[in-house]
């Protein structure tokens, strides 16, 4: 009998994001979705540098959400984590815990001391005797250091997640796995894109760019000459006061400029897994994040890369009472909620 499912904490750049779920005979029922903005130099490039104030916004989320759950599943991504598709010999489970480790050194460019590992066998008969295995090797420093926050908001971390399998798992959970055809989930938030590109019926390739939404906030702050709050207000605002002054269209334009550099590193990567592997072709590519929004990314991303963009909309499949639950305002929650709502799925004891 599975566990009460853990509280999904999505610890972003830009904001946190909230998703407790409860299993039902219905599927899976929101208890709570919520989002708490950061202010700008609370993390950057991944690291945290102002801990105190993040502890205080997750226990003002926890508190105004009136969530008493405290055992949370979080996630890491950027340049901490490796993940690896290693082809080994076909051996059993026992066999494979025991020569991880070695093998891990050769493919993990960190020093194994520093590092968390951990593996899933993904193809257990990838053909000639040999098996697919996912590595995953996450740096430990950077682990404690978000534990360690996460503990002093006085929430218990049961389980440490990569945002590119929080993805996945928000898309398995709304849409059927392709077992025959490659297709990639593309998370833009602010400061990272994650990419995991699913090939039969698994994660093939991940690859997450240090890149994102703020590249357009510090466009237009310098183009403009503007406090950065001030520029990501302009970004994310259509108000009529920007679209009379013409001030809209300029912010626009940027948009497009910038989005082309972001389609540039999706398509480098996109490139490198089918420069890599034996059934490339992406047949979709299913996005989210709040920077998906940005002018001129989606239209973008189809006429490059000339494959038809959906939206990883993660609430399809859960059950979402409307009596708890303003429609409109969850809807415009949906962009940044893939990662949340995929931890939310996780258990404690999960690896
Ligand atoms: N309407 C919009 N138009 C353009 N950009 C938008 C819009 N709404 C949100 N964004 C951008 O989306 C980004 C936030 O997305 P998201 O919440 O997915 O990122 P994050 O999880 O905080 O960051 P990361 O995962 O990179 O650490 C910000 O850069 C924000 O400016
Ligand atoms: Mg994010």
């Amino acid at each position: 009998m599975a566990g009460k499912p853990a509280v999904g904490l999505d610890i972003g750049t830009s904001s946190i994001k909230l998703a407790h779920l409860k299993e039902t005979s219905k599927g899976p029922q929101l208890l709570a979705f919520d989002t708490m903005v950061l202010p700008p130099d609370t993390i950057k490039d991944g690291v945290i540098l102002n801990a105190p104030e993040l502890v205080r916004r997750l226990q003002d989320l926890f508190a105004s959400n009136k969530v008493r759950e405290r055992r949370v599943a979080v996630s890491l991504s950027g340049h901490s984590v490796i993940i690896k598709k290693i082809a080994l010999p076909e051996m059993s489970q026992a066999e494979l815990d025991e020569q991880i480790q070695w093998e891990a050194e050769q493919y993990i460019p960190f020093d194994i001391k520093d590092v968390n590992v951990d593996y899933e066998i993904i193809n257990p008969r990838a053909g000639q005797g040999q098996m697919d295995v996912l590595l995953v090797a996450a740096k430990k420093a950077v682990i404690s250091e978000l534990t360690e926050v996460v503990r002093a908001a006085k929430l218990e971390p049961v389980v440490v997640d990569v945002d590119s399998f929080a993805i996945f798992n928000a898309f398995e959970l709304n849409f059927a796995v392709p077992q025959q055809e490659a297709v990639a989930l593309i998370n833009v938030g602010a400061s990272t894109i994650n990419i995991n590109v699913v090939a039969d019926g698994a994660t093939s390739f991940t690859r997450d760019i240090t890149v994102g939404g703020n590249l357009l906030t510090d466009e237009i702050a310098k183009q403009f000459a503007v406090p950065w709050e001030e520029a990501e207000h302009m970004k994310t605002t259509s108000e009529t006061t920007l679209s009379m002054s013409g001030v809209l269209r300029e912010v626009q334009r940027i948009g497009q400029r910038v989005s082309e550099n972001l389609i540039n590193e999706i398509q480098r990567s996109l490139d490198f897994f089918a420069a890599t592997a034996m059934n490339a072709d992406i047949s979709a590519i299913y996005l989210c994040g709040g920077a998906a929004l940005q002018t001129g990314l989606i239209e973008g991303i189809e006429r490059r890369l000339g494959v038809t963009v959906r939206a990883l909309n993660p609430f399809g499949s859960i059950v979402v009472d409307p009596k708890k639950f303003d429609a409109q305002l969850l809807q415009r929650m949906v962009p940044v909620s893939a990662v949340a709502i995929g931890l939310a799925r996780r258990q404690q004891g999960d690896r």
